[in-house]
């Protein structure tokens, strides 16, 4: 039986390809195995976000190539799709190489590369018949699954690879996902998260499957459909923000089972910024967006992604990133510096932040979200949290973690029979970016 050994960089759509390529390798006959070392077959499925993620690709190809064992060697994901033909070049020891769409296909690309011993490359499109279903012992957490509702994006920020990587906007089925859902819970999955580019511009063919659903929005629509499953858990990522609706926080006062996160990445504080980044959102309409879900009568929590360095990005336009920093008060925050992409649009201006400057800013902000983020965990001492009990600590078996509703990581010490079931926990310490707490 041949081993496959199967790597994942960037972010949760990737997480979940792999899930379903695994499952689909499984099903063929393919043994997926844990470790390099003993692997026939090694797949890196790639992340081309940022200059830094792509740059892991070239790092790992390297190693691979001088490993003893030399296993066949696959590329999947975003820089695959983007690279094409030219990846055999730029990184030699390369013998196939699968799109973001072929992933459906790799049980004959690896036969090609190893049976035929020819190079093979398939950047094309999708199956009819793709199978979006994840097998349990493939999915990266027991407890928690991944359920992509849309793939794609069409909002082409002018910075951003991934409309490149990935394609256009495609929704999934209302009823196809409720049917997943349904067949999670029964699985006993404790946790779903609605994964997308865009989740909330989701928009599929038909409303088959929402009839019964009211809402504003077939995103909204969906959020009610997927919480009448009664499974325990659902949060979703990553909210768009001109699509936002109010109605959304609607939906998750209406349904505990909707958990209280919401993250809507702003990218920058100022609107010259956001113009030029095409981002379809300014300053004054996100906070308004900020303020329905600060004003939920059910608490929620606030995160989001930032990029600092942007092109023509001014101290004064980094002040005002700052700023809404302050207003926004997150719950936890991805600051990103800025990193040229090849065929983006914003490749095209200049790149006038120095790359100490982008440092310099990207610390500071960090500085400032540790102190806000410091008090608001600090405020929740001696509160009462649910946590869905996922893992072991790495440093010790009797730590254990997982996450709170609102998406905090909570540590504490319990017995092993509480993984993947919800523990109260007290919370009695607190630090910049986890939790600390006892079992009830
Ligand atoms: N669809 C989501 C996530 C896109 S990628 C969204 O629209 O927010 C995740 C994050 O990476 C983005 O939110 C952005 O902050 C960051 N990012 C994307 N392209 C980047 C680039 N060229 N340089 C630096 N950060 C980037
Ligand atoms: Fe990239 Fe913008 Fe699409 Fe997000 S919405 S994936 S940042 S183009
Ligand atoms: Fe990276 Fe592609 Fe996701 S570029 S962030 S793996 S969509």
């Amino acid at each position: 039986m041949k081993k496959v050994y199967l790597e994942t960089f960037g972010c949760q759509m990737n997480v979940s390809d792999s899930e379903r390529v695994s499952t689909l390798l499984a099903a063929r006959g393919f043994e997926i195995t844990r470790t390099e070392d003993t692997a026939d077959v090694v797949l890196l499925n790639t992340c081309s976000v940022r200059e830094k993620a792509e740059h892991k690709l070239y790092t790992r190809v390297g190693q691979i190539r001088n490993s003893k064992k030399k296993p066949a060697l696959g590329i999947m994901g975003c820089v695959a799709q983007l690279e094409g033909e030219t990846l055999f070049e730029k990184a030699p020891g390369i013998d196939f190489i699968l799109g973001t769409k072929a992933l459906g296909r790799v049980p004959e690309a690896i036969e090609a590369a190893t049976k035929k011993k020819k190079r093979f490359i398939d950047l094309g499109e999708r199956e009819e018949n793709y199978d979006w279903s994840v097998s349990p012992l493939q999915r990266h957490s027991p407890h928690i699954a991944f359920l992509p509702i849309m793939e794609g994006c069409n909002k082409f920020c002018t910075y951003c690879i991934v409309p490149f990587s990935r394609g256009r906007e495609k929704s999934l089925p209302a009823a196809q996902i409720i049917a997943q859902i349904l067949q999670l819970r029964r699985q006993g999955i404790k946790e779903i998260h609605l994964i997308g580019q865009n989740v909330n511009s989701y928009r599929p063919k038909t409303e088959a499957g929402l009839e019964n659903f009211r809402g504003a929005t077939l995103f909204s629509r969906l959020l009610r459909a997927a919480a009448a499953t009664g499974v325990e858990r659902i949060k979703f990522t990553t909210s768009f923000p001109r699509d936002f609706h109010p109605d959304i926080v609607a939906a998750i006062n209406e349904n505990e089972n909707l958990c209280n996160w919401v993250h809507l990445p702003v990218q920058s504080g100022s609107d010259k910024i956001l113009k030029a980044m095409r981002r379809g959102h300014n300053v004054d309409n996100y906070l308004r967006r900020v303020d329905v879900i600060k004003n939920s009568p059910r608490k929620i929590s606030l995160t989001t992604d930032v990029i600092v360095g942007f092109p023509g990005e001014t101290i004064e336009d980094f002040e005002a990133t700052i700023r809404l920093f302050e207003y926004c008060q997150y719950d936890s925050t991805y600051i990103f510096k800025y990193s040229v992409r090849q065929g983006t649009p914003a490749s095209q201006f200049s790149d006038d932040v120095t790359k100490a400057e982008k440092t310099r800013r990207f610390i500071e902000l960090e500085q400032i979200q540790k102190r806000i983020q410091s008090k608001i965990f600090a405020s929740m001492l001696n509160q009462i949290v649910e946590v869905l009990v996922e893992k072991q600590s790495s440093k010790s078996s009797e730590d254990l973690s997982g996450h709170t509703t609102c998406h905090k990581v909570v540590n504490f010490k319990g017995d092993l029979e509480l993984l993947g079931k919800i523990a109260k926990i007290k919370i009695t310490d607190s630090k910049n970016n986890s939790l600390y707490g006892t079992v009830l």
